[in-house]
């Protein structure tokens, strides 16, 4: 048995930026993000798949990065809360959730604001119904989902008249 353990070379695209890294095969996505590359907008929560905190987009769809390794995400595009505003402009998604209130502590919010990115891309007027489902996956302790869903309706309303 070696006791040393390779690293692997992955290619990855975070937030539109190609990056090139040598990760050990057991690191978890989150903390190739969070740890190789300082985007610490993604979190920590639960560690299980449970919590929702560590939510970010490959490939366009939400996937939770605590459940991943990063050589799953050689070759793929990944989308963290950092990536969401374009030239210092918030996006629509962020700039919702801070006037609806949306948010409390935070914690949970980077990862929430990640699935509405994907629920929106896929649907434009969403029901109350599809927002629910869409954030089943994420935990907040905090604001008892209300205004996540009014945070969620008014990006929707917003998006569609940009
Ligand atoms: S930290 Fe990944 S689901 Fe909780
Ligand atoms: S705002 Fe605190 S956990 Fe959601």
């Amino acid at each position: 048995m070696p006791d040393t353990i390779q690293s692997v070379a992955i290619k990855v695209n975070v937030n539109g930026k190609p990056r090139s890294l040598k990760v050990e095969p057991r690191m978890l996505l989150v903390e190739m993000l969070r740890e190789a590359l300082d985007l610490t907008g993604t979190h920590v929560g639960c560690d299980t798949t449970y919590c929702g905190a560590c939510t970010v987009l490959m490939n366009g769809a939400a996937v939770k990065s605590c459940t991943m390794f990063a050589v799953q995400a050689d070759g793929a595009e990944i989308t963290t809360v950092e990536g969401l505003e374009r030239d210092g402009q918030l996006h629509p998604i962020q700039k919702a959730f801070g006037d609806a209130y949306g948010l409390q502590c935070g914690y949970c919010t980077p990862g929430l604001m990640l699935s509405a990115h994907h629920l929106l891309s896929r649907n434009q007027q969403p029901s109350e119904k599809d927002i629910r489902k869409a954030i089943a996956g994420n935990t907040c302790r905090c604001t008892g989902y209300q205004n996540v869903l009014k945070a969620i309706q008014l990006a929707a309303q917003n998006m569609k008249g940009a």
